[in-house]
């Protein structure tokens, strides 16, 4: 087990034998695969954690902006921002995510400033200098985990990336998991080196806060975490009879 980190995979769903043999490869492919098969139930879980627009507005004020939510998922993040920003483009890998995306936020009646195109942090179509704001919650974390042999590459170019499409006043905001069923912060060890690395070299300010997700009871919460993050948080969850999941999350913010 020594190659999995907790919460980036459920390896139940694996067979035994791919698994030993791929243990990397099916690591990632296994949240992809919930990326693009499972979006409805993950949009569930996380619709249960409290929302950040106070939060972001208190790094960035971002009425009127041209904003860029990078890995935007099912738009826990654009389903905020999209109400006050002049303008939001919604990048991911996976199309199924933007699709519930799209819905979401036609479903608001937000008048159609958004738009979601299928890309890779590491090339965004996007033109250089166009952009105020970026916000990028639990996802650049995919490719600059220790287990990625590429981390620290791929990190430069993502930064790089960001720097080139941001305006000369611009903003990063980066929200990352510092640990699921821990009450105060306990990052998982293969994102300490992305996190240390961001304060370090990158010069980017950290805090960190509590983003529990609040479920209606003890089954609705194990129900919908084990899927996404497997068998060691359920036990925690039934030991512990909760219904609340504790969760921090952590902030780090950057001015160009
Ligand atoms: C944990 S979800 C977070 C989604 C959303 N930002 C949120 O806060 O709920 C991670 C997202 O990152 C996307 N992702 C992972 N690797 C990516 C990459 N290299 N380029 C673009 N998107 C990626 C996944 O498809 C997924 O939608």
């Amino acid at each position: 087990m020594d190659l999995i980190p907790d919460g980036f995979v459920n390896t139940e769903t694996l067979p035994e034998i791919m698994y030993k043999k791929q243990k990397r490869v099916i690591l990632m492919a296994t949240h992809e695969q919930i990326y693009q098969n499972q979006s409805d139930t993950y949009e569930f879980m996380i619709s249960k954690q409290p929302e950040l627009s106070e939060l972001i507005k208190k790094i960035r004020p971002y009425k009127d902006l041209n904003i860029l939510d990078l890995g935007a998922g099912s738009g826990r993040l654009a389903s905020v921002l999209a109400k006050d920003a002049k303008s939001l483009i919604c990048t991911d890998l996976s199309s199924s995510m933007l699709e519930i995306l799209d819905n979401k936020l036609t479903e608001q009646g937000i008048a159609r400033n958004w738009t979601t195109v299928v890309a890779d942090h590491r090339k965004l179509p996007i033109a250089d200098q166009s952009i105020d704001l970026v916000v990028s919650g639990w996802s650049i974390c995919y490719l600059t985990n220790i287990k990625n042999e590429k981390w620290n590459e791929n990190l430069r170019l993502i930064i790089s990336e960001l720097n080139r499409v941001l305006r000369p006043n611009g903003t990063i905001i980066i929200f990352e998991t510092m640990g699921t069923g821990t009450e105060t912060p306990n990052p998982p060890e293969f994102l300490r080196d992305y996190y240390k690395a961001l304060e370090d070299d990158l010069g980017f300010h950290h805090d960190w806060i509590r983003l529990d997700y609040k479920f209606r009871d003890v089954e609705e919460a194990r129900k919908y975490t084990e899927f996404f993050f497997g068998e060691e948080l359920v036990q925690k969850i039934i030991d512990n009879q909760w219904s609340t999941v504790p969760e921090c999350a952590g902030i780090w913010w950057r001015n160009l």
